[in-house]
């Protein structure tokens, strides 16, 4: 995709921006506090319906209204027009349009516009629980297997009930049945398809991050499926010889004595996690911020990559601060992929150092200033 024009209205201290004649690259610089990550969480705002930055919309709305909006139109790669708006009030109500016509979920409207965000909440992938690695995992099989979502939702609420009979201490596996059968049955499912979705990122992060630093050349991606301990190497062993049915399903049972013990469900697709190790150890234990950085930048392209490889979609990229811990290698080897693969990003920056020096030549730079947006020839959008 490629956004055309943003319109937004009352996102924190963007009372109102209007900007189109986006290029591949748009850098956004402007000193602290002026309202660049605001610009990105607008754009995220629309794609996703809800920012990234915070859970509660009402710290994003700007302080003095009680209602955002943004709109956008981007293009696809066949050249048509989408046209997206969203409106969402401190009462938590929202309004989507796209194309014209009101949508009812937000899961919906993620698909129109895929967006990936790369800012300093990023480094919870790394270091971060299990549930933010799977959420991004998940995020990439729900694009590319649409089917995967209908068993998500079944897997969410069975095991929702399931707790709850946890909580409420029963006791006896026949009151259990009903619940255990949609969590094996969706969960195995859920699993499979995360692993065919891994055979492809996988491939592509290994590249991007040997690419990126020549530390990560012993670099491995594992996989846990949320059943059993072992860390399967999700690119030196077929699923097939590994991801049985059976043994979810005896470990899953044999485990409701401790599943009431401890009020909750244990085992299930919903534990699972990845793991990155460099030379068999712990990624997260041995690398510097910067290396970290890089290696999240590795991630999200992989993810953009397989998008683009399986769907021929592609996702736009909103990237907070980006030079931030990249020294020059490492910035151009990030903006070189983007710019090899076409992707269109958005970058904000306090300085306008990439711009000086690696800016490629489809690029475009805006100012901000106390909430104003202004590009590089001096018009101001406001
Ligand atoms: N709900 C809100 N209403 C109005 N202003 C807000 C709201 N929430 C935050 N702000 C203010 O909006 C401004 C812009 O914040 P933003 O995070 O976009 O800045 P930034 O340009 O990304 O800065 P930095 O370089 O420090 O990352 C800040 O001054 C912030 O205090
Ligand atoms: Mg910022």
């Amino acid at each position: 995709m490629f956004i055309k024009k943003v319109i937004v209205d009352q996102v924190r201290n963007l009372s109102h921006v209007s900007l189109e004649g986006f290029e591949s690259f748009n850098l956004l610089v402007g000193p602290n506090g002026s309202g660049k990550t605001s610009f990105l969480e607008a754009v995220a705002l629309a794609s996703q319906g809800r920012s990234f930055r915070s859970h509660k919309i009402t710290h994003v709305i700007n302080h003095e209204d009680s209602t955002l909006s943004v709109f956008i139109e981007a293009e696809d790669r066949h050249g048509l027009n989408h046209r997206i708006g969203i409106r969402r009030n401190r009462q938590n109500q929202f309004q989507v349009r796209v194309n014209g016509e009101g949508i009812h979920s937000l899961a919906e409207l993620s698909h129109v516009l895929p967006i990936l965000v790369i800012d300093n909440e990023a480094f919870q992938l790394l270091d971060g629980s299990a549930s933010v690695r799977s959420r991004f995992l998940d995020w990439g099989v729900f694009h590319v297997k649409h089917e995967f979502y209908h068993q998500w939702r079944i897997y969410s609420r069975a095991l929702k009930q399931r707790n709850e009979l946890l909580k409420s201490g029963h006791s006896n596996q026949d009151e259990y049945d009903v619940w255990d059968e949609h969590i094996l049955n969706a969960g195995f499912a859920i699993t499979q398809y995360r692993l065919a979705f891994l055979q492809v990122f996988n491939i592509h992060f290994l590249q991007y991050a040997k690419m990126f630093d020549p530390l990560f050349a012993d670099i491995a991606l594992g996989f846990k499926t949320g059943w059993d301990r072992v860390n399967h190497d999700v690119c030196e062993r077929m699923p097939e010889d590994w991801l049985d049915e059976g043994s979810l399903s005896d470990k899953f049972r044999s485990n409701l004595s401790q599943d009431i013990r401890y009020k909750r469900t244990q085992l299930g697709a919903h534990r699972a996690d990845l793991h990155i190790t460099i030379n068999k150890m712990d990624a997260r234990d041995v690398l510097s911020r910067g290396q970290k950085k890089s290696l999240i930048c590795a991630l999200k392209l992989a993810m953009a990559k397989t998008l683009k490889q399986t769907m021929a979609r592609y996702p736009v990229l909103l990237l907070d601060d980006l030079p931030a811990e990249l020294d020059t290698e490492h910035l151009n080897a990030v903006l070189s992929v983007i710019n090899d693969e076409q992707y269109q990003a958005f970058i904000t920056s306090v300085d306008t150092q990439l711009g000086n020096n690696n800016m490629p030549l489809k690029a475009r730079m805006f100012h901000v200033e106390h909430g104003k947006i202004s590009t590089a020839n001096g018009d101001i959008n406001a």
